[in-house]
């Protein structure tokens, strides 16, 4: 997905916003609101579905009644405890409303205040912050009425999310795309209590990201099974709070964080090399890659065969590149990560004075690896600092609050 619009201006709230009401309309990717959904519910949130009857043609209501553990709300004249006034009683009880996806039709109902079906009506009736994540075709998001409608949304408060260019589902490419769950849940995270988001507009963040991959012979390689996702939501998180972002990534199956500029890279020397190409006018590098300690000494041009003898690697060790951008004559703020299988407290103090770094998040890397959720440690110079298990798009603007933070007293003390 490539490049959009910088996150929202969103608004301040006196209290974090924790019960939302998620409308889903009608669309290709109203799939998609069961991941965000479930996001939802996992980073602790209250979530009252409510779709539309043309959502409830692409997915069943019961989906994410599962997911959201509450029934779905989807029509109007359904008789009910709230004396037939659901719309009202579902406002009430709500922060917030986040309509994802947001359809065009949806967008030019609500646009003109019409409240003929359930979700209309409760946007019409809410004294709530409403926010809109809209997915269409891109000819139907540049279509001038569809334009007018949005500026008037914006012009009535609403808070738009997204929608990010790319590879259509109808095969056009363009500006449409519905964001990501992750991205839309980074968004919001300074609405959401998760912290006082960093300013990070004017900086520049550098993130190494994924596992490397060292080869053997052309289709033989060393691995491991890193999943990037604690990189990529650092990443995101960064996005949000203005940063620009560059992730260098090894090999993953995620998709690129909304507004981040990646480059692909396989092996930790081309992870080194590419490190170095970007860190001059670094003000934060995170170092969350698992990179290989060791690659084979000579890859073979073509494949090993077979002999039925044992088959000796010789492997010699990979660059540290932590430690390389960490000993730079003016280096950026570095924050390492320590993925151990035991001794976590121990290796990853260890750890941070070896590549003598200002920071280290460690974790057990059985409790981490490939997993959405995490239970991290962060130790600096002022000691270890637990943090409650959470998802790893909540972790990582944890880890970026206390980063910034420090990375403030160092340059006030330097
Ligand atoms: N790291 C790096 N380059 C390497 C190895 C590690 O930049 N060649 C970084 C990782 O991205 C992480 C930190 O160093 O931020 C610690 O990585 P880890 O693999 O846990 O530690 P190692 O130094 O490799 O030590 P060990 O494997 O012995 O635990």
């Amino acid at each position: 997905m490539a490049l959009t619009a910088p996150p929202p201006d969103l608004p301040v709230p006196s209290r974090p916003l924790r019960r939302w009401v998620l409308g889903v309309t009608g669309g290709i990717a109203a799939y998609k609101a069961a991941e965000l959904i479930r996001l939802m519910v996992k980073a602790g949130l209250e979530v009252q579905v409510v779709m539309t009857a043309a959502a409830t043609r692409f997915i069943a209501p019961l989906t994410f009644q599962a997911l959201s553990g509450r029934p779905v709300a989807t029509d109007l004249w359904e008789a009910s405890e709230g004396a037939g006034m659901d719309h009202i009683d579902l406002v009430r009880q709500a922060d917030a409303v986040l309509i994802a996806p947001a359809s065009a039709d949806f967008l030019a109902r609500i646009a003109q205040g019409m409240a003929d079906d359930l979700l209309t009506t409760l946007v019409a009736a809410r004294s709530v912050p409403l926010f809109l994540a809209p997915a269409m075709n891109q000819a139907m998001w540049q279509n001038p009425a569809n334009q007018r409608n949005i500026a008037l949304l914006k012009e009535d408060g609403a808070y738009f999310l997204g929608p990010g260019e790319g590879v259509q589902a109808c095969g056009e490419v363009g500006l449409g795309r519905f964001w990501e769950p992750t991205m839309i849940l980074d968004a919001l995270a300074p609405v959401l209590g998760w912290e006082n988001a960093p300013d990070l507009r004017g900086k520049k963040v550098l993130l190494t990201a994924g596992p490397t991959v060292e080869a053997i012979d052309p289709v033989r390689t060393l691995t491991n099974i890193s999943s990037g996702k604690m990189g990529y939501a650092l990443a995101a998180a960064a996005v949000a709070c203005g940063a620009e972002v560059v992730l260098i990534s090894g090999p993953t199956a995620l998709p690129l964080p909304e507004g981040c500029r990646m480059i692909s890279v396989r092996s930790a020397n081309q992870m080194r090399d590419a490190v170095l190409d970007e860190i001059h006018d670094t003000d934060l590098f995170f170092a969350v890659a698992a990179v290989a300690d060791y690659t084979p000494a000579n890859p073979s041009g073509h494949k090993i065969k077979k002999t039925g003898e044992a088959l000796t690697l010789k492997l010699v060790p990979t660059p540290d590149i932590l430690a390389t951008v960490a000993a730079l004559p003016r280096p950026p703020f570095c924050v390492g990560f320590a993925a151990e299988s035991q001794n976590l407290e121990e290796y990853a103090k260890q750890k941070r004075l070896a590549k003598k770094i200002p920071l280290i998040v460690g974790n057990l890397a059985q409790r981490a690896l490939g997993r959405d959720d995490n239970e991290i440690i962060l130790f600096d110079d002022q000691g270890s600092h637990p943090l409650p298990p959470a998802s790893k798009s909540e972790l990582a603007h944890h880890i970026l609050k206390h980063a910034f933070a420090l990375m403030r007293q160092h340059t006030l003390s330097s």
